[in-house]
């Protein structure tokens, strides 16, 4: 089965989260027209008080504009972190495309991880408009100073961790993500709305593997609960810290660069996974999940934040795998590298040559 004969996880939540990614795109497109139409606001001796109206005004900051340094650093590590999960976020379900159950499931899967490289390659290219190099940014993540999403320190175990994780781990990233398609930095925001429009396939992908095994036999539909159980919580914890913990939050919701807080977004999570989960026919392992009439969403179990700080501090189960894999595929792709700055060299050798 492999058409839309299914709710679709987008269709179940009511829609909304591609919806939000037009809208985004189409408001992106008008900033720009009023920019073109009207001038953006000109920077005159009060550089801080011209951000403040590009940023008020709902316009996004350009490479070339200024920018406070505070606020192109933690762009930097953001959007570098962010380049970082996509990277390391290969290695879990890469680990399955040889094991796939048929053809076309490793047709589906390589695609879905080959993506995963793209947003990569997309994320490090905002990072670097920001003034920093990708050699420096590679470096930053193998020396460990800068870090990746601690849900690709878990292992994938079965098939069935494959399906959870499009559906919960890219589920989680598109909730994150879609605020971002209206950052106010430009290139991260035009970058998100590519992202998301991918990431909703891969959770759909991920969500109908899920459906199949769970309208399978009794050991699939176990199979698909048993990964549900294990994925549940890291991916609650994938929205960061509880908000009275959170050090970047208020700053960054000030820029516009984050819109809701760590908990409004995993709450959003929780109430759109409840009624997929319910179609699924597969139970969240959640004792206290019910609904709250008064608050109008469910109340939920809160994950544990501190296996979220070890997991973030390197202790994790997979940690040191991943990093020696990455450290490892950094080493030997080396000649690649070479080879492709020599070429770019004669290149450049011989159109000066054209020219003389
Ligand atoms: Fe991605
Ligand atoms: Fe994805």
């Amino acid at each position: 089965m492999y058409g839309n004969d299914f709710p679709a996880p987008d269709d179940a939540s009511g829609g909304g989260l591609l919806g939000e990614v037009e809208a985004a795109e189409a408001a992106l497109r008008e900033a720009a027209a009023r920019a073109r139409r009207f001038g953006a606001p000109t920077p005159d001796a009060d550089l801080d008080a011209y951000f403040a109206d590009v940023i008020e005004a709902d316009q996004k900051i350009e490479p070339r504009d200024w920018m406070p340094e505070a606020y192109r650093r933690t762009l930097i590590r953001q959007i570098a972190q962010h380049a970082h999960s996509e990277i390391i976020g290969m290695q879990p379900e890469g680990n399955w495309i040889s094991r796939a159950p048929s053809l076309k499931r490793k047709a589906i899967l390589l695609a879905k991880v080959q993506d995963e490289a793209g947003h990569g390659l997309y994320l490090y290219a905002a990072a670097e408009t920001l003034g920093i190099s990708r050699d420096e940014l590679v470096d930053l993540l193998l020396s460990g100073r800068q870090k990746y999403s601690s849900i690709f320190n878990y292992p994938t175990l079965t098939w069935a961790d494959v399906g959870v994780i499009g559906w919960l781990v890219d589920g989680a990233a598109i909730v994150n993500q879609v605020p971002l398609c209206r950052c106010s930095y430009g290139p991260y925001a035009r970058a998100m709305i590519r992202v998301c429009k991918e990431e909703s396939f891969h959770q759909r992908q991920g969500y109908e593997i899920l459906h199949v095994l769970a309208h399978g036999t009794a050991e699939q539909k176990a199979m698909a609960q048993d990964a549900v159980d294990r994925w549940w919580y890291p991916s609650l914890a994938m929205f960061g810290p509880p908000d009275g913990d959170s050090t970047h939050s208020a700053q960054s919701m000030a820029w516009k660069i984050k819109r809701f807080s760590n908990d409004e977004l995993r709450q959003r999570f929780v109430d759109m996974c409840v009624q997929q989960a319910e179609v699924l026919g597969l139970t969240l392992p959640d004792e206290d999940l019910r609904w709250n009439d008064e608050r109008g969403a469910y109340d939920y179990t809160q994950p544990d934040y501190d296996e979220l700080m070890q997991v973030i501090k390197g202790n994790g189960p997979c940690n040191r795998q991943r990093m020696e894999h990455r450290r490892r595929a950094h080493t030997d792709g080396a000649w690649v590298r070479e080879a492709a700055a020599a070429y770019a060299a004669k290149r450049e050798q011989q159109k000066e040559k054209v020219a003389a």
